[in-house]
């Protein structure tokens, strides 16, 4: 299985959403990460078929998804940014009614969404109203709603926002029990979330691709280009802006500050083990969202 996206464009007006992207996914998880705006909502809606591409076109095994239509739906699970619920309806009659819509009906139905309740573990509230559910739990509805029909291809649009850590952690262990024989791909601002999970990241920026390989090729990238140093605020009022600084803790007498830059920077530090966030704060100056 290949779903190939191959020089897609977005417009939208005047305005260039997504800009002549090109990659090709196989069976595996990728993490699809940039700042807010840069394309990453438009250019999962193409690949799920929802917007048409303005140029380009997108593949799964050579043949153009919107041509095969209902054939292409049926591997899908897509998962939007923001997701749309019957406030007044419990976990268990959305998904059921979802699951008609998809085609599974009776039996099968039933068992599928305990199935997916107990995976997302929402088995003792699916019959709560979905009104009164926490922003999490409504991701988590949301998750169990895009695997109902088995999907080979999973497009997840920022699926662990308004998660709190354990659940991201139980979210992260579904992702990769499920990502054998699949294409998944996600976005996230939570670039922790994608050293965990991805096998390959996908940067975009400016509605390009601006990066994209293997998450140790991409640390390779930044490898002997961070530092972390301890210096008096004084020192710190002086450098900054000069140097691109990533994290940074205020401790007894002064302030330890990770630096990222081309360049050793002239007062003590060491180097360090370079993470994602580094690779980030490299293209990024650390703006991330
Ligand atoms: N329907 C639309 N009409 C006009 N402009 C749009 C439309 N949808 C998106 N855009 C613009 O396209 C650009 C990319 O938006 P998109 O939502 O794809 O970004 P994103 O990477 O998903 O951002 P975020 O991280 O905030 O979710 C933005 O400048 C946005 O304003
Ligand atoms: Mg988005």
């Amino acid at each position: 299985m290949e779903l190939s996206v191959c020089q897609v464009t977005k417009d939208f007006g005047g305005k260039r959403a997504v800009d002549h992207v090109t990659f090709r996914l196989t069976s595996g998880v990728y993490g699809l990460l940039g700042p807010n705006g840069a394309g990453k909502t438009t250019l999962m809606k193409m690949m799920v078929d929802i917007l048409a591409p303005s140029e380009g076109e997108i593949c799964l095994d050579g043949v153009n998804i919107h041509e095969l239509g209902a054939a292409y739906r049926d591997k899908l699970g897509y998962m939007p940014q923001e997701i749309g619920v019957y406030k007044n309806f419990s976990a268990r009659k959305f998904l059921k009614y979802i699951a008609a819509l998809k085609g599974i009906t009776g039996r099968a139905a039933d068992t599928k969404i305990e199935e997916l309740l107990e995976l997302v573990g929402l088995k003792d509230t699916g019959r709560k109203r979905l009104g009164g559910f926490s922003g999490g739990m409504l991701r988590r509805v949301g998750i169990a709603q895009t695997l109902l029909n088995d999907p080979k291809i999973l497009i997840l649009d920022e699926p662990t926002a308004g998660l709190d850590p354990q659940e991201r952690i139980r979210f992260r262990n579904i992702i990769s029990e499920l990502s054998e024989n699949r294409i998944v791909l996600l976005s996230t601002h939570i670039i922790s979330d994608m050293e965990f999970i991805a096998g390959e990241v996908i940067i975009m920026r400016d509605g390009g691709v601006l990066k994209i390989g293997a998450i140790d090729q991409l640390l390779g990238e930044v490898e002997g280009k961070v530092w972390s140093a301890f210096i008096s605020h004084e020192v710190f009022h002086k450098i900054k802006g000069r140097y691109m600084i990533g994290n940074m803790i205020q401790k007894n007498g002064g302030v330890e500050i990770r630096i990222v830059g081309d360049r050793q920077p002239p007062f003590p530090c060491e180097p360090v083990r370079p993470i994602l966030e580094d690779v980030f704060s490299y293209y990024f100056g650390g703006n991330i969202s």
